[in-house]
Protein backbone atom coordinates (compact mmCIF):
# COMPACT_ATOMS: atom_id res chain seq x y z
CA UNK A 1 0.00 0.00 0.00
CA UNK A 2 0.82 3.35 -0.54
CA UNK A 3 1.21 5.94 2.26
CA UNK A 4 1.00 9.67 1.99
CA UNK A 5 0.64 13.44 3.07
CA UNK A 6 -1.88 15.50 1.94
CA UNK A 7 -2.45 19.20 2.71
CA UNK A 8 -5.74 21.12 2.08
CA UNK A 9 -9.39 21.29 3.30
CA UNK A 10 -11.38 18.26 3.37
CA UNK A 11 -13.93 19.57 1.42
CA UNK A 12 -11.39 20.48 -1.08
CA UNK A 13 -9.25 17.79 -2.12
CA UNK A 14 -10.40 15.14 -4.41
CA UNK A 15 -10.85 12.08 -3.75
CA UNK A 16 -12.73 8.35 -3.51
CA UNK A 17 -13.17 8.59 -0.10
CA UNK A 18 -12.48 10.79 2.80
CA UNK A 19 -12.64 9.65 6.30
CA UNK A 20 -13.58 12.00 9.43
CA UNK A 21 -14.24 11.56 12.68
CA UNK A 22 -17.73 12.78 14.91
CA UNK A 23 -18.32 12.52 18.66
CA UNK A 24 -21.35 11.94 20.47
CA UNK A 25 -24.12 12.75 20.42
CA UNK A 26 -23.20 15.56 17.39
CA UNK A 27 -20.05 16.81 17.82
CA UNK A 28 -18.53 17.55 14.37
CA UNK A 29 -14.08 17.21 14.52
CA UNK A 30 -13.15 20.70 11.95
CA UNK A 31 -13.02 18.42 9.04
CA UNK A 32 -16.20 17.06 9.05
CA UNK A 33 -17.40 20.85 9.86
CA UNK A 34 -16.07 21.60 6.57
CA UNK A 35 -17.06 18.77 4.84
CA UNK A 36 -20.52 19.72 6.26
CA UNK A 37 -20.60 22.92 4.81
CA UNK A 38 -19.57 22.34 1.47
CA UNK A 39 -22.56 19.62 1.36
CA UNK A 40 -25.42 22.21 2.59
CA UNK A 41 -25.62 20.49 5.81
CA UNK A 42 -26.10 17.06 4.77
CA UNK A 43 -24.04 15.49 7.71
CA UNK A 44 -25.72 17.40 9.99
CA UNK A 45 -28.90 15.77 8.69
CA UNK A 46 -28.20 12.54 8.69
CA UNK A 47 -26.85 12.82 12.45
CA UNK A 48 -30.29 14.18 13.37
CA UNK A 49 -32.20 11.71 11.37
CA UNK A 50 -29.85 9.28 13.25
CA UNK A 51 -28.31 7.71 10.35
CA UNK A 52 -24.79 8.51 11.32
CA UNK A 53 -23.64 6.43 14.36
CA UNK A 54 -21.28 8.14 17.17
CA UNK A 55 -20.62 5.11 19.04
CA UNK A 56 -16.75 4.54 19.34
CA UNK A 57 -16.09 2.20 16.30
CA UNK A 58 -19.35 2.88 14.38
CA UNK A 59 -19.50 3.69 10.99
CA UNK A 60 -21.55 5.13 8.25
CA UNK A 61 -20.26 5.61 4.65
CA UNK A 62 -21.86 8.76 2.63
CA UNK A 63 -22.38 8.10 -1.39
CA UNK A 64 -22.19 11.02 -3.61
CA UNK A 65 -22.11 13.69 -0.90
CA UNK A 66 -24.06 16.66 -2.32
CA UNK A 67 -22.91 20.45 -2.73
CA UNK A 68 -19.29 21.09 -3.47
CA UNK A 69 -17.47 18.42 -1.97
CA UNK A 70 -14.72 17.21 -4.17
CA UNK A 71 -14.65 13.27 -2.42
CA UNK A 72 -17.07 10.50 -4.08
CA UNK A 73 -17.66 9.36 -0.65
CA UNK A 74 -17.13 10.47 3.02
CA UNK A 75 -17.06 7.90 5.50
CA UNK A 76 -17.99 9.23 9.03
CA UNK A 77 -16.11 7.36 12.02
CA UNK A 78 -18.13 7.73 15.38
CA UNK A 79 -15.53 8.50 17.84
CA UNK A 80 -17.76 8.69 20.88
CA UNK A 81 -17.79 10.74 23.58
CA UNK A 82 -15.07 13.81 23.12
CA UNK A 83 -14.02 13.46 26.87
CA UNK A 84 -13.33 9.54 26.61
CA UNK A 85 -11.27 9.93 23.51
CA UNK A 86 -7.99 8.69 24.27
CA UNK A 87 -5.24 6.80 22.66
CA UNK A 88 -7.41 3.22 23.22
CA UNK A 89 -10.18 5.01 21.68
CA UNK A 90 -8.75 6.52 19.20
CA UNK A 91 -6.73 3.51 17.70
CA UNK A 92 -10.85 1.92 18.07
CA UNK A 93 -11.80 4.50 15.91
CA UNK A 94 -8.75 3.83 13.15
CA UNK A 95 -9.33 0.19 13.16
CA UNK A 96 -12.99 0.48 12.65
CA UNK A 97 -12.36 3.01 9.51
CA UNK A 98 -9.76 1.16 8.42
CA UNK A 99 -12.07 -2.13 8.19
CA UNK A 100 -14.28 -0.14 6.57
CA UNK A 101 -12.34 1.10 3.78
CA UNK A 102 -10.86 -2.50 2.81
CA UNK A 103 -14.54 -3.68 2.55
CA UNK A 104 -15.95 -0.85 0.52
CA UNK A 105 -15.36 -0.14 -3.42
CA UNK A 106 -12.69 2.92 -2.93
CA UNK A 107 -9.49 1.89 -3.56
CA UNK A 108 -7.45 5.31 -2.71
CA UNK A 109 -9.06 7.15 0.67
CA UNK A 110 -7.80 10.45 2.31
CA UNK A 111 -7.89 10.58 6.26
CA UNK A 112 -8.29 12.86 8.68
CA UNK A 113 -8.62 11.32 11.57
CA UNK A 114 -5.09 12.54 12.81
CA UNK A 115 -6.61 15.78 13.02
CA UNK A 116 -8.25 14.57 16.40
CA UNK A 117 -7.08 15.30 19.57
CA UNK A 118 -5.84 12.34 21.87
CA UNK A 119 -4.40 13.95 24.95
CA UNK A 120 -0.45 13.10 25.37
CA UNK A 121 -0.17 11.56 21.63
CA UNK A 122 1.55 13.74 18.80
CA UNK A 123 0.44 14.31 15.17
CA UNK A 124 3.16 11.63 14.71
CA UNK A 125 1.87 8.88 16.49
CA UNK A 126 -1.78 9.55 15.19
CA UNK A 127 -0.81 9.02 11.93
CA UNK A 128 1.28 5.83 13.00
CA UNK A 129 -1.75 4.34 14.59
CA UNK A 130 -3.34 4.96 11.03
CA UNK A 131 -1.01 3.24 9.10
CA UNK A 132 -0.74 0.47 11.21
CA UNK A 133 -4.41 0.26 11.26
CA UNK A 134 -5.05 0.45 7.77
CA UNK A 135 -2.19 -2.46 7.09
CA UNK A 136 -3.71 -4.89 9.67
CA UNK A 137 -7.23 -4.41 8.04
CA UNK A 138 -5.60 -5.52 4.89
CA UNK A 139 -3.19 -8.42 6.07
CA UNK A 140 -4.53 -11.41 4.61
CA UNK A 141 -1.95 -14.83 4.59
CA UNK A 142 -3.07 -16.37 1.70
CA UNK A 143 0.15 -17.40 0.00
CA UNK A 144 -0.86 -21.10 0.75
CA UNK A 145 -4.34 -21.13 -0.44
CA UNK A 146 -4.14 -22.59 -4.14
CA UNK A 147 -7.96 -20.30 -5.08
CA UNK A 148 -7.10 -17.39 -2.95
CA UNK A 149 -8.78 -14.60 -4.89
CA UNK A 150 -6.96 -11.34 -4.01
CA UNK A 151 -9.99 -8.63 -2.50
CA UNK A 152 -12.03 -7.14 -5.85
CA UNK A 153 -11.02 -3.34 -4.85
CA UNK A 154 -8.16 -3.30 -2.77
CA UNK A 155 -7.16 -0.25 -0.98
CA UNK A 156 -4.26 1.19 -2.75
CA UNK A 157 -3.13 4.74 -1.59
CA UNK A 158 -3.42 6.04 1.55
CA UNK A 159 -2.99 9.72 2.26
CA UNK A 160 -3.16 11.39 5.22
CA UNK A 161 -4.99 14.98 5.08
CA UNK A 162 -3.47 17.86 7.08
CA UNK A 163 -5.32 21.04 6.76
CA UNK A 164 -2.56 23.51 7.96
CA UNK A 165 0.98 22.89 6.29
CA UNK A 166 2.47 23.70 9.37
CA UNK A 167 1.62 20.05 10.30
CA UNK A 168 3.06 18.61 6.75
CA UNK A 169 6.17 17.50 7.73
CA UNK A 170 5.60 15.50 11.27
CA UNK A 171 2.99 14.06 9.61
CA UNK A 172 5.28 13.06 7.11
CA UNK A 173 7.60 11.74 9.83
CA UNK A 174 4.62 10.07 11.18
CA UNK A 175 4.29 8.34 7.78
CA UNK A 176 7.50 6.86 7.40
CA UNK A 177 7.76 5.58 10.49
CA UNK A 178 4.20 3.76 10.61
CA UNK A 179 5.36 2.35 7.09
CA UNK A 180 8.44 0.91 8.70
CA UNK A 181 6.80 -0.38 11.40
CA UNK A 182 4.30 -2.06 9.69
CA UNK A 183 6.62 -3.56 7.30
CA UNK A 184 7.62 -4.64 10.54
CA UNK A 185 4.85 -6.42 11.45
CA UNK A 186 4.08 -7.95 8.50
CA UNK A 187 7.33 -9.67 8.50
CA UNK A 188 6.80 -10.97 12.13
CA UNK A 189 2.79 -11.91 11.08
CA UNK A 190 3.95 -13.85 8.14
CA UNK A 191 7.16 -15.48 9.64
CA UNK A 192 4.63 -16.83 12.39
CA UNK A 193 1.71 -17.87 10.26
CA UNK A 194 3.97 -19.89 8.22
CA UNK A 195 4.32 -23.69 8.85
CA UNK A 196 6.84 -25.65 10.66
CA UNK A 197 7.13 -27.06 7.49
CA UNK A 198 8.69 -24.04 5.28
CA UNK A 199 9.26 -22.14 8.10
CA UNK A 200 12.67 -24.26 9.45
CA UNK A 201 15.21 -23.06 11.31
CA UNK A 202 17.35 -22.52 7.58
CA UNK A 203 14.31 -20.57 6.42
CA UNK A 204 14.69 -18.16 9.30
CA UNK A 205 18.37 -18.08 8.33
CA UNK A 206 17.40 -17.23 4.74
CA UNK A 207 15.30 -14.52 6.05
CA UNK A 208 17.68 -12.90 7.90
CA UNK A 209 20.15 -12.80 4.61
CA UNK A 210 17.26 -11.43 2.68
CA UNK A 211 16.59 -8.12 5.22
CA UNK A 212 20.35 -7.77 4.91
CA UNK A 213 20.23 -7.28 1.89
CA UNK A 214 17.90 -4.16 1.78
CA UNK A 215 20.28 -1.94 4.03
CA UNK A 216 24.73 -1.39 3.43
CA UNK A 217 24.70 -1.45 7.24
CA UNK A 218 23.46 -4.72 8.13
CA UNK A 219 25.65 -7.22 8.57
CA UNK A 220 24.53 -11.24 8.76
CA UNK A 221 25.97 -14.15 10.29
CA UNK A 222 24.62 -17.25 10.57
CA UNK A 223 26.69 -20.12 13.10
CA UNK A 224 26.19 -24.06 12.46
CA UNK A 225 26.02 -26.84 14.78
CA UNK A 226 29.76 -27.36 14.57
CA UNK A 227 30.86 -23.93 15.30
CA UNK A 228 27.80 -23.99 18.63
CA UNK A 229 29.49 -27.24 19.76
CA UNK A 230 33.08 -25.50 19.63
CA UNK A 231 31.50 -22.86 21.24
CA UNK A 232 30.15 -25.21 23.99
CA UNK A 233 26.55 -24.58 23.62
CA UNK A 234 25.05 -27.81 25.28
CA UNK A 235 21.90 -26.54 26.39
CA UNK A 236 20.68 -25.15 23.08
CA UNK A 237 22.11 -28.42 20.80
CA UNK A 238 20.27 -30.46 23.83
CA UNK A 239 17.00 -29.18 22.20
CA UNK A 240 18.11 -29.78 18.33
CA UNK A 241 19.02 -33.21 19.08
CA UNK A 242 15.78 -34.86 18.55
CA UNK A 243 14.80 -32.93 15.18
CA UNK A 244 16.45 -33.41 11.39
CA UNK A 245 16.59 -29.86 10.67
CA UNK A 246 19.83 -28.54 11.70
CA UNK A 247 19.91 -25.61 14.00
CA UNK A 248 21.12 -21.75 13.15
CA UNK A 249 22.02 -19.28 15.26
CA UNK A 250 21.38 -16.05 13.79
CA UNK A 251 22.79 -13.11 14.18
CA UNK A 252 21.98 -9.73 12.38
CA UNK A 253 23.66 -6.60 12.95
CA UNK A 254 22.64 -3.28 12.25
CA UNK A 255 25.32 -0.36 12.48
CA UNK A 256 23.28 3.19 12.49
CA UNK A 257 24.55 4.70 15.48
CA UNK A 258 28.81 5.73 16.42
CA UNK A 259 30.88 3.39 15.69
CA UNK A 260 31.66 2.35 19.21
CA UNK A 261 28.55 2.81 20.65
CA UNK A 262 27.17 -0.36 22.60
CA UNK A 263 24.63 -1.81 20.60
CA UNK A 264 21.12 -2.97 21.61
CA UNK A 265 21.02 -6.68 21.73
CA UNK A 266 17.66 -8.55 20.82
CA UNK A 267 17.43 -12.08 21.37
CA UNK A 268 14.57 -13.90 19.92
CA UNK A 269 13.00 -17.46 20.48
CA UNK A 270 13.09 -19.07 17.54
CA UNK A 271 11.52 -22.60 18.08
CA UNK A 272 9.98 -23.36 14.86
CA UNK A 273 7.80 -26.12 16.13
CA UNK A 274 7.64 -27.01 19.77
CA UNK A 275 6.20 -30.74 20.14
CA UNK A 276 7.46 -30.23 23.74
CA UNK A 277 10.24 -33.47 22.76
CA UNK A 278 10.01 -36.83 24.78
CA UNK A 279 7.69 -34.74 27.40
CA UNK A 280 4.76 -34.56 24.51
CA UNK A 281 2.67 -31.93 24.66
CA UNK A 282 -1.14 -32.80 24.19
CA UNK A 283 -2.37 -33.00 20.91
CA UNK A 284 -5.35 -30.40 21.02
CA UNK A 285 -4.11 -27.10 18.84
CA UNK A 286 -0.41 -28.43 18.93
CA UNK A 287 -0.67 -27.14 15.27
CA UNK A 288 -0.43 -23.25 17.05
CA UNK A 289 3.10 -24.49 17.97
CA UNK A 290 3.99 -23.60 15.04
CA UNK A 291 4.19 -19.87 16.34
CA UNK A 292 6.85 -20.70 18.96
CA UNK A 293 8.77 -18.74 16.76
CA UNK A 294 7.31 -15.67 16.94
CA UNK A 295 10.23 -13.89 19.25
CA UNK A 296 12.27 -14.87 16.63
CA UNK A 297 10.19 -13.05 13.93
CA UNK A 298 9.36 -10.39 15.82
CA UNK A 299 13.49 -9.61 16.28
CA UNK A 300 13.49 -9.90 12.37
CA UNK A 301 11.01 -7.64 11.28
CA UNK A 302 12.29 -4.94 14.01
CA UNK A 303 15.58 -5.43 12.80
CA UNK A 304 14.32 -4.90 9.06
CA UNK A 305 12.19 -1.84 9.91
CA UNK A 306 14.73 0.21 12.30
CA UNK A 307 16.84 -0.76 9.36
CA UNK A 308 14.49 1.02 6.92
CA UNK A 309 13.95 4.02 9.13
CA UNK A 310 17.78 4.24 9.48
CA UNK A 311 17.28 4.62 13.13
CA UNK A 312 21.07 6.27 14.28
CA UNK A 313 21.63 3.34 17.04
CA UNK A 314 23.25 0.15 16.69
CA UNK A 315 21.31 -2.88 17.06
CA UNK A 316 22.10 -6.87 17.14
CA UNK A 317 19.70 -9.29 16.10
CA UNK A 318 20.25 -12.92 18.10
CA UNK A 319 18.16 -15.69 17.01
CA UNK A 320 18.90 -19.72 18.30
CA UNK A 321 16.34 -21.56 15.80
CA UNK A 322 15.80 -25.38 16.29
CA UNK A 323 12.79 -27.62 16.36
CA UNK A 324 11.65 -29.54 19.58
CA UNK A 325 10.92 -32.92 18.56
CA UNK A 326 10.96 -36.09 19.86
CA UNK A 327 13.10 -38.85 18.68
CA UNK A 328 15.57 -41.85 19.88
CA UNK A 329 18.56 -39.02 19.87
CA UNK A 330 16.21 -36.54 21.79
CA UNK A 331 16.73 -35.32 25.28
CA UNK A 332 15.19 -36.77 28.24
CA UNK A 333 14.01 -36.19 31.39
CA UNK A 334 16.55 -35.95 34.04
CA UNK A 335 19.63 -35.75 31.33
CA UNK A 336 22.01 -32.77 32.00
CA UNK A 337 23.75 -30.63 29.85
CA UNK A 338 26.21 -27.76 30.07
CA UNK A 339 25.62 -24.59 28.84
CA UNK A 340 27.95 -22.03 26.97
CA UNK A 341 28.20 -20.56 30.47
CA UNK A 342 29.45 -23.27 32.18
CA UNK A 343 26.78 -24.23 34.50
CA UNK A 344 25.28 -27.32 34.22
CA UNK A 345 21.24 -27.87 33.88
CA UNK A 346 19.55 -31.53 34.76
CA UNK A 347 16.32 -31.26 31.74
CA UNK A 348 13.57 -32.41 34.08
CA UNK A 349 11.11 -31.36 31.33
CA UNK A 350 11.73 -31.45 27.47
CA UNK A 351 9.17 -28.86 27.13
CA UNK A 352 10.74 -26.26 29.10
CA UNK A 353 12.76 -26.10 25.99
CA UNK A 354 12.85 -22.03 24.74
CA UNK A 355 14.82 -21.18 27.96
CA UNK A 356 17.71 -23.80 27.00
CA UNK A 357 18.18 -22.51 23.78
CA UNK A 358 17.79 -18.85 24.83
CA UNK A 359 20.77 -19.36 28.26
CA UNK A 360 23.18 -19.98 25.40
CA UNK A 361 22.18 -17.02 23.12
CA UNK A 362 22.43 -14.68 26.06
CA UNK A 363 25.60 -15.97 27.18
CA UNK A 364 26.28 -15.75 23.29
CA UNK A 365 25.33 -12.14 23.55
CA UNK A 366 27.92 -11.10 25.67
CA UNK A 367 30.52 -10.85 22.75
CA UNK A 368 28.56 -7.83 21.52
CA UNK A 369 29.18 -5.78 24.52
CA UNK A 370 25.42 -4.73 24.69
CA UNK A 371 24.38 -1.60 26.33
CA UNK A 372 21.00 -4.03 27.13
CA UNK A 373 19.67 -7.04 26.23
CA UNK A 374 15.96 -7.62 25.53
CA UNK A 375 14.91 -11.20 24.99
CA UNK A 376 11.35 -12.08 23.50
CA UNK A 377 9.77 -15.18 23.85
CA UNK A 378 6.37 -17.18 23.26
CA UNK A 379 8.11 -18.94 26.64
CA UNK A 380 5.51 -20.05 29.44
CA UNK A 381 1.42 -21.08 29.17
CA UNK A 382 1.72 -19.78 32.71
CA UNK A 383 1.95 -16.30 31.30
CA UNK A 384 -1.19 -16.51 29.53
CA UNK A 385 -2.58 -17.66 32.62
CA UNK A 386 -1.29 -14.25 34.47
CA UNK A 387 -2.07 -11.42 31.58
CA UNK A 388 -4.64 -13.36 29.16
CA UNK A 389 -3.83 -12.53 25.77
CA UNK A 390 -3.65 -8.57 26.16
CA UNK A 391 0.02 -7.58 27.75
CA UNK A 392 3.16 -9.21 26.95
CA UNK A 393 4.81 -10.35 30.58
CA UNK A 394 7.90 -8.11 31.53
CA UNK A 395 10.73 -9.09 33.53
CA UNK A 396 13.93 -7.71 34.14
CA UNK A 397 17.06 -7.26 36.23
CA UNK A 398 17.34 -3.42 35.95
CA UNK A 399 14.17 -1.05 37.11
CA UNK A 400 14.94 1.65 34.43
CA UNK A 401 15.53 -0.69 31.77
CA UNK A 402 11.95 -1.52 32.77
CA UNK A 403 10.22 1.23 33.11
CA UNK A 404 11.67 2.14 29.47
CA UNK A 405 9.95 -0.93 27.90
CA UNK A 406 6.80 -0.50 29.81
CA UNK A 407 6.62 2.78 28.39
CA UNK A 408 7.43 2.20 24.97
CA UNK A 409 4.60 -0.74 25.40
CA UNK A 410 1.93 1.94 26.40
CA UNK A 411 2.98 4.33 23.93
CA UNK A 412 2.84 2.32 20.61
CA UNK A 413 -0.70 0.67 22.53
CA UNK A 414 1.45 -2.62 22.36
CA UNK A 415 1.11 -2.98 26.16
CA UNK A 416 3.17 -4.97 28.94
CA UNK A 417 2.68 -5.34 32.46
CA UNK A 418 6.08 -6.64 35.24
CA UNK A 419 6.28 -9.21 37.05
CA UNK A 420 8.72 -9.89 39.84
CA UNK A 421 11.72 -11.81 40.18
CA UNK A 422 13.09 -12.55 43.16
CA UNK A 423 15.19 -14.90 45.48
CA UNK A 424 12.09 -16.57 46.68
CA UNK A 425 11.44 -17.82 43.47
CA UNK A 426 14.87 -18.78 42.19
CA UNK A 427 15.52 -21.45 44.10
CA UNK A 428 12.78 -23.41 43.22
CA UNK A 429 15.07 -23.97 40.00
CA UNK A 430 17.20 -26.15 42.70
CA UNK A 431 18.45 -29.45 41.42
CA UNK A 432 19.70 -32.49 43.10
CA UNK A 433 21.63 -33.63 40.61
CA UNK A 434 23.02 -30.50 38.44
CA UNK A 435 23.49 -26.43 39.28
CA UNK A 436 19.95 -25.63 38.07
CA UNK A 437 16.73 -27.77 36.80
CA UNK A 438 15.39 -26.36 34.02
CA UNK A 439 11.44 -25.95 35.99
CA UNK A 440 10.62 -24.30 39.12
CA UNK A 441 7.79 -26.58 39.87
CA UNK A 442 4.00 -25.79 40.81
CA UNK A 443 3.27 -21.67 41.00
CA UNK A 444 4.75 -18.57 38.50
CA UNK A 445 5.87 -20.61 36.18
CA UNK A 446 6.43 -17.38 34.07
CA UNK A 447 8.63 -15.96 37.15
CA UNK A 448 10.68 -18.92 37.41
CA UNK A 449 11.31 -19.44 33.54
CA UNK A 450 12.78 -15.85 33.86
CA UNK A 451 14.65 -16.28 36.88
CA UNK A 452 16.32 -19.30 34.85
CA UNK A 453 17.65 -16.87 32.44
CA UNK A 454 18.29 -14.04 34.74
CA UNK A 455 21.41 -16.87 35.94
CA UNK A 456 22.90 -16.26 32.56
CA UNK A 457 22.39 -12.45 32.22
CA UNK A 458 24.18 -11.16 35.37
CA UNK A 459 27.27 -9.63 33.24
CA UNK A 460 24.45 -6.84 31.70
CA UNK A 461 21.30 -4.94 31.90
CA UNK A 462 18.27 -7.53 30.77
CA UNK A 463 14.44 -7.39 30.28
CA UNK A 464 12.62 -10.55 29.09
CA UNK A 465 9.44 -10.59 27.21
CA UNK A 466 7.18 -13.31 27.52
CA UNK A 467 5.01 -13.23 24.63
CA UNK A 468 3.26 -16.31 24.67
CA UNK A 469 -0.23 -14.73 25.49
CA UNK A 470 0.03 -11.84 22.37
CA UNK A 471 2.32 -13.51 20.07
CA UNK A 472 -1.05 -14.94 17.64
CA UNK A 473 -4.63 -15.55 18.40
CA UNK A 474 -6.42 -19.10 18.36
CA UNK A 475 -9.93 -19.88 17.45
CA UNK A 476 -11.72 -18.26 14.86
CA UNK A 477 -9.19 -15.29 13.79
CA UNK A 478 -6.20 -18.09 14.48
CA UNK A 479 -3.16 -15.84 13.42
CA UNK A 480 0.12 -13.95 14.60
CA UNK A 481 -0.08 -10.51 15.61
CA UNK A 482 3.07 -9.28 14.81
CA UNK A 483 3.15 -8.22 18.75
CA UNK A 484 5.83 -6.90 19.86
CA UNK A 485 7.07 -5.40 16.71
CA UNK A 486 5.54 -1.94 17.45
CA UNK A 487 6.45 -1.89 21.36
CA UNK A 488 9.88 -2.69 20.14
CA UNK A 489 10.01 0.20 17.80
CA UNK A 490 8.56 2.67 20.22
CA UNK A 491 11.57 1.70 22.31
CA UNK A 492 14.40 2.15 20.03
CA UNK A 493 12.94 5.64 18.83
CA UNK A 494 12.30 6.66 21.96
CA UNK A 495 16.20 5.77 22.77
CA UNK A 496 17.33 7.79 19.53
CA UNK A 497 15.07 10.68 20.23
CA UNK A 498 16.74 10.93 23.94
CA UNK A 499 20.67 10.15 22.46
CA UNK A 500 19.36 13.49 20.25
CA UNK A 501 18.35 15.60 22.94
CA UNK A 502 21.49 14.87 25.31
N1 LIG B 1 6.28 -22.77 23.83
C1 LIG B 1 5.84 -23.18 25.10
C2 LIG B 1 5.07 -22.10 25.84
C3 LIG B 1 3.66 -21.87 25.37
C4 LIG B 1 2.66 -22.75 25.72
C5 LIG B 1 3.35 -20.76 24.61
C6 LIG B 1 1.36 -22.52 25.29
C7 LIG B 1 2.06 -20.53 24.21
C8 LIG B 1 1.06 -21.41 24.53
C9 LIG B 1 7.04 -23.56 25.96
O1 LIG B 1 8.10 -24.13 25.30
C10 LIG B 1 6.54 -24.57 26.94
O2 LIG B 1 6.20 -25.63 26.52
N2 LIG B 1 6.54 -24.21 28.22
C11 LIG B 1 6.06 -25.07 29.24
C12 LIG B 1 7.00 -24.95 30.41
C13 LIG B 1 6.77 -25.98 31.47
C14 LIG B 1 7.15 -27.35 30.96
C15 LIG B 1 7.58 -25.61 32.69
C16 LIG B 1 4.65 -24.63 29.60
O3 LIG B 1 4.37 -23.43 29.63
O4 LIG B 1 3.82 -25.51 29.81
MN1 LIG C 1 7.92 -26.23 25.10
ZN1 LIG D 1 8.33 -23.64 23.37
Amino acid sequence: MDFSVKTGDADKLKSACVVVGVFSPRRLSPAAERLDKASRGQLTELLRQGDIGTDCGSTTLVHQPRGRVQAERILVVGCGKAKDFDARAYNKAAAAAARAVDAGAATEALSYLPELDVEGHSLAWKCRQVILASHDAAYRFDELKSDAKPPKKPLRKLAIGVGDKADAAEARQGVKQGRAVAAGVERARRLGNLPGNICTPAYLAAQARDIKASSDRLKVKVLEEKEMEKLGMGALLSVARGSRQPAKLISLEYNGGERGDKPVVLVGKGVTFDSGGISLKPGAAMDEMKFDMCGAASVLGTLAAAAELELPINLVGIVPATENLPDGDASKPGDIVTSMSGQTIEILNTDAEGRLILCDALTYAERFDPEVVVDIATLTGACIVALGHHRTGLLANDQELADELLAAGRNASDPAWQLPMGEEYDEQLKSNFADMANIGGKGAGTITAACFLGRFTKDYRWAHLDIAGVAWKSGHDKGATGRPVPLLMQFLMDRCEKGRDD
